[in-house]
């Protein structure tokens, strides 16, 4: 049975209670971990770049070689679909995520695990919960780097956002282990950085903003549009190689993500980054995706708690 309090999900072709959305455990997700995902998150109930954020999910699709069986244009619209039906479950103050995870569909036991069946398509939108970052907005968070290393792309390129989570997981409990207000900084196997287990890696040193390439990392649609608001501010940018020698001797460094926008780290290695507390630009961009969205992310995040 389902109320009406109930939010749907969207799974392979029909709106369905959140309750009752069920997946085979012989599911290629599961079985092989073969299945793809994006996150995109509302702005006053609007999806924001949702259509780059779709455009994103066909380009892992297709380097996983899997075939949604839809294409970019229903997949938009089955997920503004999705939203329009649960958002009168949201209060006017919140906003939501919405997750996409696509996979290859059934997979067999037997010799040919990886043979499949039409695509499963599980979309789903929940409340933004942002208690476990509001605090680093005002004093920073602790960046450390774990001891497992970014998967090299030669064997899954991070571009794939792709669901098989394990080592970002592990990354996190590492460094966890050194602080509970810790977040990952992990580096490539060449010993640069290359991202957060789940958001781009930013420093600013002498007043301009510096972030690795996505050679080694998601490319990240907040990374793209914090780009974006260093343009629109002029902030001079560039995108290139960082050592960890570049955070402990940068002015600020921050990381960016669908949910938070950017979250200021005050600390690295055990290390005040500048002078400890969270500097000015990371005070201007935030103030950047105030005036790009018309939510103050950080009075959204206070109200949380
Ligand atoms: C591994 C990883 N890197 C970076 C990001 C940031 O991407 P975006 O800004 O598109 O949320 C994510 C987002 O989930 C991620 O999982």
């Amino acid at each position: 049975m389902t109320d009406n309090n109930e939010r749907l999900v969207y799974l392979s072709g029909q709106f369905v209670p959140e309750s009752q959305a069920k997946i085979s455990i012989f599911d290629a997700a599961v079985n092989l971990g073969h299945c793809v995902t994006d996150s995109s998150r509302t702005f006053r109930h609007k999806a924001f770049k949702l259509k780059a954020h779709i455009a994103r999910l066909y380009q892992s699709l297709k380097v996983a070689r899997i075939d949604a069986g839809i294409d970019p244009d229903e997949m938009y619209r089955v997920t503004e679909e999705l939203l329009e039906r649960n958002l009168q479950l949201y209060d006017a103050s919140d906003d939501c995520w919405i997750v996409h995870n696509v996979s290859a569909g059934m997979s067999p036991m037997g010799p040919n695990p990886e043979q499949s069946s039409s695509a499963t398509i599980m979309i789903a939108n929940q409340p933004l919960i942002l208690t476990g970052w509001q605090k680093y907005y005002h004093v920073g968070c602790h960046a450390v780097t774990p001891f497992s290393r970014q998967i090299p792309s030669q064997s899954l390129d991070a571009r794939i956002k792709n669901r098989s989570r394990m080592f970002h997981t592990l990354a996190e409990q590492e460094v966890k282990l050194v602080d509970p207000d810790a977040q990952s900084v992990i580096l490539d196997t060449d010993g640069f950085v290359a991202e957060n287990k789940g958001g781009n890696v930013f420093i600013v040193k002498d007043g301009v903003v510096k972030t690795p390439t996505s050679v080694n990392g998601l490319a990240g649609i907040t990374r793209e549009t914090t780009l974006e608001i260093c343009q629109t501010q002029e902030i001079p940018f560039e995108e290139t190689r960082l050592l960890p020698y570049d955070l402990y001797t940068a002015d600020e460094v921050f990381f960016t993500s669908t949910p938070y926008c950017l979250m200021p780290a005050t600390k690295f290695n055990g290390l005040p980054v500048g002078d400890g507390t969270v500097g000015p630009i990371a005070k201007q961009i935030l103030q950047g995706w105030q005036e790009l969205t018309g939510v103050n992310i950080v009075e959204q995040a206070d109200s949380q708690i």
